[in-house]
């Protein structure tokens, strides 16, 4: 399999933009980033805005979600607004609000299971902690993001021989008793709470007691990685979704002036059900379209006018067939690695996609010279879901649900195609185009 030298760097783009991401909060600090450089400014929710065409502008709410997007020089009455969502955060392992606790001298930190990550992957992996750590600061706090780039943690699997049956049982873990972290041990005269506090403050530079409030999730330090006999697989861990923010991210940023406004918007929580303020069951999507809308002088009537000529993508990963296990998958419904996004549907409306949205999308594809795959659960499984159905309801936008296919969807280290990658990518610029 050959693979085109930008095709490679758009993946090893992803990979990036990754491994600089160990949290939603740092995922969407990496995009706020890149959004400055390309000429996009940030506006504030308390402040007024004062849109016109062309501007690139970007919000941020509850620091880990996002809406960037560019006005487009004809008028939205008339010409709608193209969207694109996903989401920033992933499945894995989250602090409790007091983590520590001493056990026979080992330093060990409690943690909630955020969403339905495969547990068992996070046995023996190189773990470390990032997120966001609310600090005391005069007159008030400040929350400040941190990284560990060494591993910190660790979840040491128990030794086959006292646990015989592993490998035909699989490997369970007891989530009160048996996940907690490994820190360290524990020093005379030292408490775990001080042990714990100790890292994450030296690394912020403050007192160990002006930590106030922290949401800090394990990732894993393993850096991305190309793998297979041409390189035409990735590895990493939250592809899901952030390879999906990725690629909608590479596509605005490939939008020049267009005439209809284009928008991604990356959502927190999307593992947990979405309903937050700051996911995509909040109102922080309608209040942005509403404000874009008000802000071109639109009245209620041209805002609905605006809303029925909108198109809403949805991207968030897909199930790619996996040759060892044939028989979870519906046999017509094979969505193959490394042949193109994929449409996923569901007549129960797990997902947006409806025949209309899906040939919607098949012509985008077509357009952009792209090949592109349909996806269906087995019937006899349930099947998951995602923020296309509570976008679309919210707004009332057509929308279509779409993803690269992967293998090993909410393990920590995921699996993706690198041909896919960049088929996304042009998919969703010509979608903005369209
Ligand atoms: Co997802």
């Amino acid at each position: 399999m050959t693979i085109p030298a930008a095709t490679r760097a758009q993946a090893q783009d992803l990979l990036d933009f990754i491994d600089a991401s160990p949290s939603p909060w740092h995922a969407v600090q990496t995009c706020a980033a890149r959004l400055e450089t390309a000429g996009f400014s940030q506006l504030d929710e308390a402040e007024r805005w004062a849109l016109k065409a062309g501007d690139r502008r970007y919000v941020v709410r509850g620091g880990s979600s996002i809406i960037a997007f560019i006005v487009g020089s004809q008028p939205a009455a008339t010409n709608g607004l193209r969207m694109i969502g996903a989401h920033t955060d992933s499945p894995g392992l989250r602090l409790k609000p007091k983590p520590a606790e001493d056990t026979a001298g080992m330093v060990r930190l409690g943690v909630e299971v955020y969403g339905g990550p495969i547990l068992a992957t996070f046995a023996d992996r190189d773990l470390s902690l990032a997120g966001r750590v609310n600090v005391r600061v005069a007159g008030g706090f400040e929350p400040r993001l941190v990284r560990f780039d060494q591993p910190l943690l660790r979840l040491p699997n128990l030794a086959i021989h006292m646990n015989r049956e592993v490998n035909e049982n699989g490997l369970k873990f007891n989530k009160q008793t048996e996940l907690p972290l490994l820190l360290g041990i524990s020093e005379d005269g030292t408490k775990a709470e001080a042990r714990f506090r100790q890292p994450i403050a030296a690394a912020l530079g403050v007192d160990p007691g002006n930590l106030l409030t922290w949401e800090l999730n394990a990732y894993d330090t393993q850096k991305g990685a190309f793998w297979g006999v041409d390189r035409e697989f990735v590895a990493n861990s939250q592809l899901d979704n952030l390879a999906s923010c990725h690629a909608a991210l590479s596509a605005l940023l490939a939008t020049g002036e267009p005439a209809a406004t284009c928008l991604c918007a990356f959502f927190d929580h999307e593992e947990v059900g979405s309903e937050s303020t700051t996911g995509a069951g909040g109102s922080f999507v309608a209040d942005v379209v509403g404000r874009l809308a008000a802000s071109a002088g639109l009245d209620s009537e041209d805002q609905r006018r605006m809303l029925a000529q909108s198109f809403f993508i949805s991207a968030d990963m897909a199930h790619g067939w996996h040759p060892n296990f044939p028989a979870a998958y519906e046999p017509c419904h094979h969505a193959l690695v490394n042949a193109g996004p994929v449409i996923k549907s569901n007549a129960n409306q797990r997902y947006s996609t409806s025949a209309e949205t899906a040939a919607r999308f098949m012509a985008i594809c077509e357009k952009a010279g792209v090949p592109c795959q349909q996806y269906a659960h087995r019937t006899d499984l349930g099947c998951g879901s995602t923020i296309g159905p509570i976008v679309a309801a919210r707004l009332g936008i057509p929308s279509v649900d779409v993803g690269s296919p992967m293998w090993a969807m909410h393990s920590i280290r995921e699996s993706a195609g690198v041909l896919d990658h960049g088929h996304m990518i042009a998919a969703l610029t010509t979608a903005f185009a369209d």
